[in-house]
């Protein structure tokens, strides 16, 4: 095992051994590759520099107790990253290639997943980009497929306490017919400067509204949203969120543990009666609401924990998360795969 804090570990890069690439020219893609440097040799020209052509995922593999090492639903997020593909216009990576890529990865930096009981995990970054040169705004020839990992700690410093958030009405981050459905840079580019700034103010991060109408919950930075009330689990539908494996998950979770799950548009105004607030996702996991203030709007705050405490359904949902993840609870419904 390598001598790393793992308990002090941020959601950050750390150089590990080796990544895995493969490349798709004239029409069909090449055997994996192994390379231990962290830069990519590119043309100037390639689309993804200059047109976007550019798709990645975040997926995570845990060691267990019995130092078994558990990689969650990674066939969502293969299946997510062909949904991306086909959005931007970039070569389709072929399940089994995906899959071969993770192993690898994993296997050659054993010694970077972190042991267990530090809380950390190691998060496994796919990214398909358009390599080949285009000058005209067209699609690229030739592809690059890769998969890199590094060690992760929480993406939110406050682990799994709540985050105060701000809801943005200055800009949107994708457009309702727009491309917030994949998992494209550009998305992520456009949320740059909102990010920057509710961070700036003392913010975890932006709470963004649909761009069209401003009345509705989107997306929550970089993870999806959920509201509980009721014994009901709601969270947003919109044509311009990601559709997160987390709160398909949670969603799941929250049915088998007897909550009514509403997938509808939510108003601003219902965070009023929501008792539990939460952002989900891979590299949030769960991270609890404390508190969502609409400054740009009408000035209320919406306020959720008062004593720094997650509430009781997000307790319960995030224990039962990383119990399957972690490998400490059944899994009931075969989201893990092991890699030797
Ligand atoms: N929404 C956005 C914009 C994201 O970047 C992510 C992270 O992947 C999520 C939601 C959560 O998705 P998942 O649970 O699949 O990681
Ligand atoms: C994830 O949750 O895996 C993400 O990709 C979020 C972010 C770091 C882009």
């Amino acid at each position: 095992m390598k001598n790393i804090e793992w308990e002090k570990l941020a959601f950050g890069y750390t150089k590990t051994n080796y990544n895995v690439r493969c490349y798709y020219k004239d029409g069909v893609w090449g055997e994996l590759e192994v390379s231990s440097s962290d830069t990519i040799p590119i043309h100037m020209a390639a689309t993804c520099l200059h047109y976007g052509q550019e798709a990645f995922e975040g997926l995570k593999a845990f060691r267990g107790k019995d130092n078994k090492i558990r990689v969650f639903r990674w066939d969502e997020n293969h299946k997510r990253m062909m949904n991306s593909a086909k959005g931007i216009m970039m070569a389709e990576v072929p399940e089994n290639i995906f899959w071969e890529a993770c192993k690898k990865v994993i296997q050659l930096n054993r010694d970077f997943v972190p042991p267990f009981g530090t809380g950390a995990a190691f998060y496994l970054r796919p990214l398909l980009i358009g390599t080949g040169a285009q000058v005209g705004v067209k699609a690229a020839n030739e592809y690059l497929f890769m998969i890199f990992g590094t060690p992760v700690g929480p993406y939110f410093k406050e682990g799994f306490k709540p985050v105060n958030i701000q809801i943005v009405r200055d800009a949107d981050r994708a457009a309702p017919l727009g491309t917030g459905v994949y998992k494209v840079g550009g998305n992520y580019a456009a949320s740059l400067l909102s990010g920057h700034k509710v961070h700036e103010a003392g913010f975890a991060a932006a709470l963004y509204l649909d761009a069209k109408e401003k009345k509705y919950i989107d997306e929550c930075g970089p993870a999806n949203f959920f509201g509980i009330k009721n014994n009901t689990y709601v969270t947003p539908k919109s044509s311009s969120i990601l559709p997160s494996i987390t709160n398909k998950s949670l969603m799941t979770l929250a049915e088998d543990m007897g909550l009514k799950v509403e997938r509808r548009q939510i108003p601003v105004e219902e965070l009023a009666e929501f008792t539990e607030c939460g952002a989900c996702g891979t590299a949030a996991v769960i991270s609890p609401i404390g508190k969502i203030v609409d400054i740009q709007g009408d000035g209320k705050e919406y306020v959720f924990s008062k004593n720094g405490e997650a509430g009781e359904v997000s307790k319960k949902l995030y224990a039962r998360l990383q119990g399957i993840q972690y490998g400490e609870m059944e899994d009931k419904f075969n989201w893990v795969s092991f890699v030797d």
